[in-house]
Parts: structure tokens; C-alpha cells; sequence
């Protein structure tokens, strides 16, 4: 008899610790006291997890739980929200239905490396009413506990807003360029109205005066010689000057030959030694890309001159599948290209932030490669339009 009371408190305990059980798993419990011989001792569980799952469901991004096989097990508003998909469908349904298939390869190998570290990327979630949103995904691991099969975590964060900014601000990168452009041309204009003319006149005069002292030696004919040649010097440099604000010359002859044109210039007044290459281009390129790579060459061999104190420099103009590309290397001094950018904010210099805000208004992109005493080279790619091809 004794037994059968026995049997039933088991059965009556093991009913109790199956419930227990029940309720843990369940995540229905927040805590677990645990009589011990230093007093009662407090397990948290997950239930805990309330005040995190308040903060998660209150942020203005999307947060998301998801199985090694992207099935979503847990999401919050917010994602149901960018989506525009009720809550309750969005749960226990998989992530790939969000993306393109694009998309969906590239979070697959993302998967597979995320086990150790965390990644970001670029998507586009696709939306139930057919439209698409640019959104980054931060996929984290989550830690394993036998229970909970979340093995992802998952922030995605909406970016159209910012891809908005970035619009406005490429618009008003290639404002200011125009903008820089146009006034670069008032001012050569002006230069050759006013100072050329006025240059020329004292020139002439100086000439006058010169040949009128022809006959006598002495200091003031020396003086009226050396006069005339430092008002040709001046005259000379205010006409390539002149001729550096307004291109006028690349529309006439054209890109390659205002390179060559540019480089044989620099060579000559600097010392140092200039080697062109030049692909044939077959037609002519846009007037935007021909002008970007006119200024950048100008900026860059500007900078050799000032900073780098290099003996020879390549230029090369050179076509690679769809990009125009243009490279200047020089064999100078160098510099530390990545601590530049701070600095020169700070200094609010325009020198290689131009170059990188010239390239980017055609929707080319500048690198600037260069270390301490190991020359520099820039290099510019910029897309061309269909059809255009180098000669053979
Ligand atoms: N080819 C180069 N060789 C060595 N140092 C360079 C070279 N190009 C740039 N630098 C370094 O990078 C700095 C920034 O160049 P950047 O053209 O932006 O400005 P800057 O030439 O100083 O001023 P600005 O171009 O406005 O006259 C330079 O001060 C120089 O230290
Ligand atoms: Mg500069």
C-alpha cells in the first residue's frame, strides 16, 4: 500500500516539474528561485527579456530574429511597417521573400561568414505594394542556448532618406563645379580684356623706349632691355593663366591633344620629365567627362609641382570596358594619404577634395594612392555613354 501512495506523490511531482517545465520553455517565467544553504538564490530566464523586447519594439528601425535558414521568428513593428506587411505574416515566413535574387545570394555568403563576426549590407527590400526600398542590413550572431533557435540578428535600417541627401548633395557637388567653371571664365575674361591689353600697350611702349636708347651703352638702356623682357615674362604668364581658367583649347583640339598640350608645358617650365600615353579615342567624349579630366590633370600636376618634388611623371589616358580612365603618377616624395582627408578639411583647402567632387559629378570615382617616399598617383574612372570605342 505503502507503495502505491508512493507512486502517486511521483506521479504527482512529475506532473508539477513537467508544467514547471512547460512554463520555462514557454518563456512564460521571469525567474527561477533556488533554495540553497546560503539562502534562496535567483535564476533570471527569458521572460526577462521584457524590457529589451519594449526598447526593440519602440526604435525607429527594424529588428528581426532569424533561423540559419532566414526564417524569421521574431520581428517588430518597425519592419513590418517598411515592408508595408501586417505583422503576423511577416513572423514564420522567410527573409528571401524581402529581397531580389541578387540580393538573396549575397546574405547568403554573407551567412556563412556571419557565424563569426558581424556584416553589413546594402539591399533593396522588396515591398508588398510592388515598390522597393534601399535599406542596410546588420547581421549579427546571436548566442545558442538549446532552446531558442534564432541563430541571426538582424537590424535593418531604412536609407531612403539618406540616399535622398546624397542626391542633393551630388546635385550641388556639380552646382558648385559649374558654378567654379563659370567664374573661372568671367575671370579670364576679364583678365584678357583688361590686364592682357593693358600688358600688351606697356610692352609695346617698353619696345619704344628700348630701341630709342639703342645707340647709347650705359645703365638706362640695360634697364629698358631688362624692363621689356620682365613685361614679355609677365605678359606670358598671364596669357597661360588665362588660358588655364577658360579651356577654350579642348574645345577646339580636343582632349588628348590639350593633355599633351598641358604636359609638354609643365615639363617645360618645371624641369621635370613628362611621358604621355595616350589612347585614340574615335569620338569625342562628353564635354563634362573631357573638362573633369582636364582639371584633374591641372590640379595634380599643380600638386607635383608645389609638393612632390618628383623627377619624372606619367600621364595616361586609357580606355577599360565601359570607363575612360586617366592615371598621374609621379616618383616624389609622397605623402600619407589617409590621415590627408581630416587635415585638409580642416585647412579648407580644395586641392584633392575638388578632384574627388569633379570625378564624382560625372559619376566617376578618384583614388589617390601615394606613401611617404613612395610617389603618388591619382587615378580617375569615369563611365562613358554606349558607342564610345577606342581606334585601333
Ligand atoms: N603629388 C604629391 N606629392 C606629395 N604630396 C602631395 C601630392 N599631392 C598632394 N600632396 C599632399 O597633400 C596635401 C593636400 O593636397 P591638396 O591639393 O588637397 O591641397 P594643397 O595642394 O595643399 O592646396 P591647394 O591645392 O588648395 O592649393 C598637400 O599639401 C601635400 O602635402
Ligand atoms: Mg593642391
Amino acid at each position: 500500500m505503502a507503495k502505491a501512495g508512493e507512486i502517486v506523490r511521483l506521479r504527482a511531482r512529475l506532473a508539477e516539474a513537467d508544467a514547471t517545465l512547460r512554463a520555462l520553455l514557454g518563456g512564460d517565467v521571469d525567474s527561477v528561485v533556488v533554495p540553497g544553504k546560503h539562502g534562496d538564490r535567483v535564476f533570471t530566464l527569458h521572460g526577462a527579456e521584457h524590457a529589451y523586447r519594449v526598447l526593440i519594439e519602440s526604435m525607429n528601425e527594424g529588428a528581426l530574429a532569424l533561423t540559419s535558414d532566414k526564417m524569421i521568428l521574431y520581428a517588430n513593428q518597425c519592419f513590418a511597417r517598411m515592408v508595408k506587411c501586417p505583422l503576423e505574416q511577416v513572423t514564420g515566413s522567410s527573409f528571401r521573400r524581402f529581397l531580389s535574387a541578387g540580393d538573396r545570394a549575397t546574405l547568403r555568403s554573407l551567412m556563412k561568414r556571419v557565424a563569426q563576426s558581424g556584416a553589413k549590407i546594402p539591399v533593396l527590400l522588396k515591398v508588398s505594394d510592388g515598390s522597393q526600398l534601399p535599406a542596410q542590413i546588420s547581421l549579427r550572431p546571436l548566442a545558442r542556448n538549446g532552446i531558442n533557435r534564432a541563430t541571426i540578428g538582424m537590424v535593418v535600417t531604412d536609407l531612403t532618406e539618406s540616399r535622398r541627401t546624397e542626391e542633393l548633395l551630388r546635385a550641388l557637388t556639380h552646382r558648385v563645379v559649374q558654378v567654379q567653371e563659370a567664374e573661372r571664365g568671367r575671370v579670364a575674361l576679364e583678365l584678357h580684356d583688361n590686364i592682357t591689353q593693358l600688358l600688351c600697350a606697356v610692352l609695346f611702349r617698353s619696345q619704344a623706349l628700348a630701341d630709342n636708347l639703342a645707340g647709347r651703352a650705359g645703365p638706362a638702356k640695360r634697364e629698358a632691355v631688362k624692363l621689356r623682357e620682365m613685361l614679355g615674362q609677365a605678359a606670358g604668364e598671364v596669357e597661360r593663366i588665362t588660358r588655364n581658367l577658360r579651356p577654350g583649347a579642348l574645345d577646339q583640339l580636343g582632349l588628348v591633344d590639350v593633355l599633351r598640350d598641358t604636359s609638354r608645358e609643365f615639363a617645360n617650365r618645371t624641369g621635370t620629365s613628362v611621358k604621355l600615353t595616350c589612347v585614340e579615342l574615335v569620338a569625342r567624349l562628353p564635354a563634362d567627362t573631357e573638362l573633369t579630366l582636364y582639371r584633374i590633370l591641372q590640379e595634380a600636376l599643380q600638386n607635383v609641382e608645389q609638393h612632390a618634388r618628383a623627377r619624372h611623371v606619367t600621364v595616361c589616358l586609357s580606355l577599360a570596358g565601359a570607363f575612360v580612365q586617366l592615371a598621374i603618377t609621379d616618383d616624389g616624395i609622397g605623402f600619407d594619404a589617409t590621415h590627408h582627408a581630416a587635415r585638409r578639411k580642416a585647412k579648407g583647402v580644395l586641392g584633392l577634395l575638388g578632384m574627388h567632387e569633379r570625378a564624382a559629378s560625372v559619376d566617376g570615382v578618384l583614388t589617390v594612392k601615394s606613401g611617404r617616399r613612395a610617389g603618388t598617383k591619382i587615378e580617375v574612372r569615369i563611365p562613358l555613354p554606349a558607342g564610345t570605342a577606342a581606334a585601333n
